[in-house]
């Protein structure tokens, strides 16, 4: 039966904020815990996962995280070398081609050619081979934020719409047969069950399917306030008290206060996963507003097991 961690190439794509890398360090550790070899893939991003994970920290080289998890902080100047040296099949040549200043500031004015090396490389690695079979199961990409990750993904279709045959359209085929293919690659939305973040992904889903052709999965729906006063027992009890109290007539009067927030919280979650039902509907995995004083290995552990377990329990059409 073939799952998401079935997949060799999961997309992190959403509003800036809404906790992607969070949630795809989380991921990642499920799919390694279930026995994948993991790569991580980040762009650009300020370094967290070394608290995420409690590991080591996380830069443009890849680096080993723990068994069966690597991660790396790509950069488009080592990834475009990287690839370059790839092509040219030395460090030399590469050298003497791309780092005098004339093909330097070349270079660097083709458009999109930060976000190519960014996803030749993660492109790559998805073919690096080791003992003969994978050296990655599984890559996931931590993607930069909603519209610039649509940019990244469309490079491959631009390339091989604008760039006569060669070894770059040939590269660019095989990177955007990789995005298109549902047996191989998935995109997750992460959101936020609030206005903002809702109204981005939407239009983000629309974008992916259209622009770029990536097969969308389950909706993450990340930070839920929990489910406190909207409904039973509390929720009765709350009724009966009067919208605010005066402080200096009752000492309970804070409580009264924070339960009305906390209910409103939730509440203004709900009516935005009612949204996402009606206009997005996607399986949906839901994940708890976790109250941990600093969001480090424990808090990620806590989240990849619930992200783990919800995941499973999808029917396998929507996983
Ligand atoms: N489920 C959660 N519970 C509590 N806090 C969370 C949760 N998910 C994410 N956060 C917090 O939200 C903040 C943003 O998370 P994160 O950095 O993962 O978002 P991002 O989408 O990757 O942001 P950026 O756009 O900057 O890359 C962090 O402080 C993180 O600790
Ligand atoms: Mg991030």
């Amino acid at each position: 039966m073939s799952t998401l961690f079935d997949r060799q190439f999961i997309v992190i794509a959403g509003k800036g904020g809404v906790g992607r890398t969070t949630v795809a360090a989380a991921l990642a550790s499920a799919a390694a815990r279930r026995g994948k070899r993991v790569l991580l893939a980040q762009t650009k991003s300020k370094e967290r996962l070394s608290r995420l994970f409690g590991g080591p920290p996380v830069h443009s080289e890849i680096v080993r995280v723990r068994e069966r998890l690597w991660a790396v902080n790509m950069v488009p100047e080592a990834a475009l070398r990287e690839y370059g040296v790839m092509v040219l099949h030395s460090h030399l040549v590469y050298r003497a081609v791309f780092e005098n200043q004339l093909a330097r500031s070349f270079i660097r004015a083709i458009p999109g050619i930060e976000d190519y090396s960014l996803l030749g490389k993660v492109w790559f690695h998805s073919t690096e081979m080791e003992h003969g079979r994978p050296k990655y199961d599984l890559i996931i990409l931590d993607g930069p934020a909603t519209g610039h990750a649509i940019t990244l993904l469309s490079i491959p279709r631009a390339i091989i719409e604008a760039v006569p045959e060669g070894p770059l359209t040939r590269d660019a085929r095989s990177a955007h047969q990789l995005l298109t293919d549902p047996q191989r690659t998935t995109m997750l939305l992460v959101t936020l069950a609030e206005e903002m973040p809702v109204n981005e992904t939407i239009e983000l889903a629309a974008r992916a399917r259209r622009e770029v052709g990536i097969p969308i999965g389950p909706l993450l729906v990340n930070q839920l306030y929990p489910p406190r006063f909207v409904s039973g027992p509390s929720k009765r009890a709350l009724d009966l008290l009067p919208e605010t109290i005066d402080q200096s007539a009752d000492p309970l009067a804070p409580l009264l206060h924070r339960s009305r927030i906390a209910q409103r919280r939730r509440a203004l979650n709900e009516r935005y996963l009612e949204r996402l039902q009606r206009e997005l509907p996607l399986p949906e995995v839901h994940l708890p507003y976790l109250f941990a004083p600093d969001f480090g290995a424990a808090a990620t552990e806590e989240l990849s097991q619930l992200l783990e377990a919800q995941l499973a329990s999808l029917p396998e059409a929507a996983a």
